[in-house]
């Protein structure tokens, strides 16, 4: 798939702009700050709902506008669809599919992409969030479905936090508090937890070899990279093999009987202590974790391993009329990798049906890549056909 046409209404820097594009390569090219980055941003949130540089939506709407527009006319075996949403700062986005208003999940599933940034490298390095969020982002993108059982659980987990915080201060004032409700939140939190949770290791199951190739190819076959699920609930007394936390219905029991048994610590400190919030991917490299050992570009390669891997996986996924390729970008990345790594990048996504890169000199972008270049300065977006 590709994406045809973008236009943005106060989207980020932009108050209007509107663009074309093309199959094949397409590169960004323009100072720091000129709005680069924003226009393949809009193109990615259109995917997932989710910006790969802030948690929430203000920070997209222009400074000074009350909601921003970001419209994509996205281009699928020869049908096109218009993918139209409207973003309100904290409060519900409104979607239009082909001219019809729509809940913005149906959205959802229309175009893919897979974005590789500069931030990616806090995916080895950094917290276990961004690894969450990371399987949690591809699950959404493979299944509209499993959209909605991230946020019923994630409001869940809010709700329940909210409770276990009243029970600690009515405990504190010498009372039972209401623990029934907390049963039932329990049971929810299980319920959808289960979902999430056996979801994101089936995932991570099929993602495996495609990370493990994609790791020989752009390292040159140095190390082995391998990911294991890491889920608060298997402990050292009761583990639970991978197998099992792929059955939902096991998963639950499990949850629901660690819940019961952390119960007094979860009410003494306010917080879920248990479910698929507070799980991790380790990510091992030559049997060895790769946050706190792995060299920096052993890391930088472990990292675009992981976002070719995704790109592997939902182009080969064959549920989705048969063209599930995801639209790849790649946001100012070459600029952060050694020669070496981005040559191999270059030759590995070359192929791909649509690649939009973002750069701030037409030097970063390697040669394999050659395809339109777009200069981008002072908001405005102009063609200018590389040499
Ligand atoms: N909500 C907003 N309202 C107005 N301007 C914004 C908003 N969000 C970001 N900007 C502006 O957009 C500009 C950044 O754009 P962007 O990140 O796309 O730059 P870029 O071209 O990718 O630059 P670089 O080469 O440094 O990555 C900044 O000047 C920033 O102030
Ligand atoms: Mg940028």
């Amino acid at each position: 798939m590709y994406v045809s046409d973008l236009a943005l209404t106060d989207f980020r820097s932009y108050r209007e702009v509107v663009i074309s594009l093309e199959p094949g390569v397409t590169a960004l090219v323009g100072p720091n700050g000129q709005g680069k980055t924003n226009l393949v941003e809009s193109i990615a949130y259109l995917a997932t709902f989710s910006s790969h540089r802030v948690a929430g939506d203000a920070a997209l709407v222009r400074a000074g506008a009350d909601r921003a527009i970001v419209q994509a006319k996205v281009q699928r075996g020869g049908r096109p669809s218009l993918l139209e949403l409207e973003i309100v700062a904290g409060r519900a986005n409104r979607a239009r599919l082909n001219r019809s208003p729509t809940r913005p999940r149906e959205l959802l599933g229309h175009l893919r992409t897979v974005l590789f940034a500069p931030e990616d490298l806090a995916l080895v390095k950094g917290d276990p969030d961004g690894r969450r969020r990371f399987c949690d982002d591809l699950l959404t993108l493979l299944g509209p479905r499993m959209a909605s059982v991230r946020s019923d659980y994630e409001r869940v987990v809010k709700q329940r936090n909210a409770l276990l915080k009243t029970a600690a201060s009515a405990r504190r004032a010498g009372s039972e508090g209401d623990i029934r409700t907390l049963d039932v939140w329990d049971a929810k939190a299980a319920a959808s937890g289960a979902q999430l949770l056996a979801g994101r290791v089936r995932m991570l199951r099929d993602l495996r070899p495609h990370v493990q190739a994609a790791y020989e190819q752009v390292s040159s076959g140095q190390s082995l990279a391998e990911l294991s699920y890491r889920a608060s609930v298997s402990t050292d007394e009761d583990p639970i093999s991978e197998d099992d936390l792929t059955r939902p219905e096991l998963v639950e029991e499990k949850l629901l009987e660690a819940m019961a048994r952390l119960r007094p610590r979860e009410i003494e400190r306010g917080v879920s202590l248990v479910g698929p919030h507070r799980d991790d991917v380790e990510l091992i490299l030559g049997g060895l974790p790769a946050k706190g050992y792995a060299s920096h570009g052993e890391s930088w390669s472990f990292a675009l391993a992981l976002r070719l891997a995704s790109y592997e996986l939902l182009k080969g996924e064959g549920s989705w009329d048969g063209d599930g390729e995801p639209v790849l970008i790649l946001d100012d990345v070459f600029a952060e990798l050694d020669s070496r790594r981005r040559e191999r990048l270059a030759e590995l996504v070359a192929p791909a049906e649509q690649v939009l890169i973002t750069a701030a000199v037409g030097e970063d972008v390697p040669g394999a890549l050659s395809g339109v270049r777009l200069d981008v300065a002072d908001g405005k977006v102009t063609r200018a056909d590389r040499a």
